[in-house]
């Protein structure tokens, strides 16, 4: 059985979900629904990261306690997944109990294996990326990130990072494949060579944070608590309860660039050091940017995600997001991209093709899944193409390659609409030869047959536009599986609706 647990990093409760919660929360998505369709037993985990300075600080200054702030701000978060239509199987809050369970138990197997020694830390913290640097990181005052910092000197807690730079890199040269794109991975690698210090990983200052059962003066430094939610989802700490045996390490963490060397060094470092697997895969994406600027608050140019979804419609938002930019690189988000993506690849390449063929049948072939007679060699050609995406497909998905798994599928379109041209069925209707209107049902039929791979394989991306075709053309089956089975002739077709209106410019 092949088993795929998929997760988004949790996000931080400081401010209305963005564009970048959107985009990795769509791609898990994507992933998760395919992998179902698969017929795979699959996880998938999102949710909110709720502790740490970052985010008392937010609740300070909306004058709310953290309690009632993340209450409430969670819940958008909760709504944006329902609002992109995200199936998460778990939307994990690091405030519940169970987490603070889970994240106290790590804490303890790190104790009792020797990992953990008190001292103070004397150093640089940037609390938008509740992150330590060192004096040789700080660039004119500020994080490499350009985040502010701050002195802080504090009694802490470490983890003995510095013990895992062997085991880490021995771990990442025997599995190339644990970190992607390579050229992460290659940073991450330089990064561990690089020497690694152990890790301040409790905090004093504030009191909004798990606390540590031995020593109730410190709440944990938010990253170990906030890694912990990938096993705590998993019903960590009872590890021999059922979903840990069956779904860890199988994981894929995907997550922004700017978060990899938290996944990449700290997480398999705590988990190793705690006796446990680390993860088979972690994916780190790239940034948007706004018409080719980066989008902040200050400068008013960040994307609403639900703006551009009650504009656009959520399918092509959906689309365009997994289409526009190859998965692990930065790209530009802009409303004329937007725009050409959906008239081009969504109006015109399957729109057209699926509304003129199931018109065309509903109006000439007695509105009903047409007979084949004899299929000659360009038919068999057509269809090959269709039954090759099973493959092709699954290979872009097991390297989340998720705008080549677009590319495949709309390079079958484009063989499907050259094919309709070829073929030319309104003729073969007008002609008085006999012979030409069998031919005309066979071409149907084949037309008809790639339409539903394409609807079957847009599932994941496009949800609702997938199943809007597959109830026009009345198919019940609608898994990977079925696809084995050759389209049943004689059905009767739902009068077809156009599913992608082109969007005119001036939305
Ligand atoms: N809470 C941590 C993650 C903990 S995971 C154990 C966190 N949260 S976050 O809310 O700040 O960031 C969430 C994600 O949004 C990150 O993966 C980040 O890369 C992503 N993005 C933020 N802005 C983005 C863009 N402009 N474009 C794409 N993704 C971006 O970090």
């Amino acid at each position: 059985m092949t088993v795929r647990y998929i997760t988004t990093p949790i996000y931080y409760l400081n401010g209305e979900p963005h564009l970048g919660h959107v985009y990795t929360t769509i791609a898990g998505d994507v992933l998760a629904r395919y992998w179902r369709l698969a017929g795979a037993e699959v996880k998938f985990l999102t949710g909110t990261d709720e502790h740490g300075q970052k985010v008392a600080q937010a609740a300070e200054v909306a004058g709310e306690s953290p309690k009632e702030y993340t209450d409430k701000l969670s819940k958008l978060f909760l709504e944006m997944t329902k609002k992109i239509k995200a199936s998460q199987d778990v939307f994990m809050r690091t405030t519940e109990t169970r987490h603070h369970e889970a994240a106290q138990a790590l804490w303890k197997k790190l104790e009792d294996a020797g990992q953990i020694y008190k001292s103070t830390y004397a150093g640089w913290y940037a609390v938008r990326d509740e992150a330590y640097y060192d004096e040789g990181e700080i660039v004119e005052g500020k994080a490499p990130t350009g985040a502010p910092v701050e002195w802080m000197e504090e009694s802490s807690y470490f983890f003995r990072l510095s013990a895992w730079e062997r085991p880490l890199l021995d771990y990442y040269e025997a599995n190339p494949q644990a970190i992607a794109p390579v050229g992460r991975r290659n940073e991450v690698l330089s990064f561990i060579k690089g020497g690694l210090r152990d890790l301040s990983i409790s905090r004093t200052k504030f009191t909004w944070g798990v606390p540590i059962l031995s020593d109730p003066e410190h709440v944990m430094y938010v990253w170990i608590d906030a890694l912990t939610n990938y096993i705590t989802a998993l019903g960590y700490s009872k590890v021999e309860g059922e979903a840990f045996q069956t779904f860890w390490p199988e994981v894929i963490h995907l997550m922004g660039k700017d978060i990899l060397r938290f996944h990449a060094v700290y997480w398999p470092a705590f988990l190793m050091a705690a006796g446990l697997r680390p993860p088979k895969r972690i994916f780190a994406h790239g940034w948007w940017t706004h018409d080719g600027e980066k989008m902040s608050k200050s400068l008013g140019n960040v994307v609403d995600p639900f703006k551009l979804i009650d504009t656009f419609g959520l399918d092509s938002v959906r689309y365009f997001l997994m289409r526009e930019i190859p998965f692990g690189q930065d790209g530009d988000y802009s409303d004329a991209a937007m725009i050409q993506r959906i008239n081009s690849d969504l109006a015109n390449d399957l729109g057209n093709l699926v509304q003129r063929v199931l018109s065309f049948i509903y109006k000439n072939a007695e509105a009903q899944i047409p007979h084949p007679d004899q299929l000659l060699g360009e038919d068999r050609e057509m269809l090959a193409k269709a039954a090759h995406l099973h493959d092709i497909l699954r290979d872009d998905m097991e390297a989340q390659a998720l705008q080549v798994y677009c590319q495949h599928i709309w390079e079958v379109i484009g063989d499907a609409n050259r094919y309709v041209d070829a073929q030319k069925p309104w003729s073969l209707k007008k002609s008085e030869n006999p012979q030409d209107q069998i031919r005309m049902k066979t071409v149907l039929y084949v037309l008809t047959e790639v339409i539903r791979h394409v609807a079957i394989y847009i599932q994941p991306l496009m949800p609702d536009a997938a199943s809007r075709i597959l109830d026009q053309l009345n198919q019940e089956d609608r898994s990977f599986e079925a696809l084995k089975i050759p389209l049943k002739s004689g059905v009767s077709l739902m009068e077809p609706q156009p599913i992608f209106p082109r969007v005119e410019s001036d939305k």
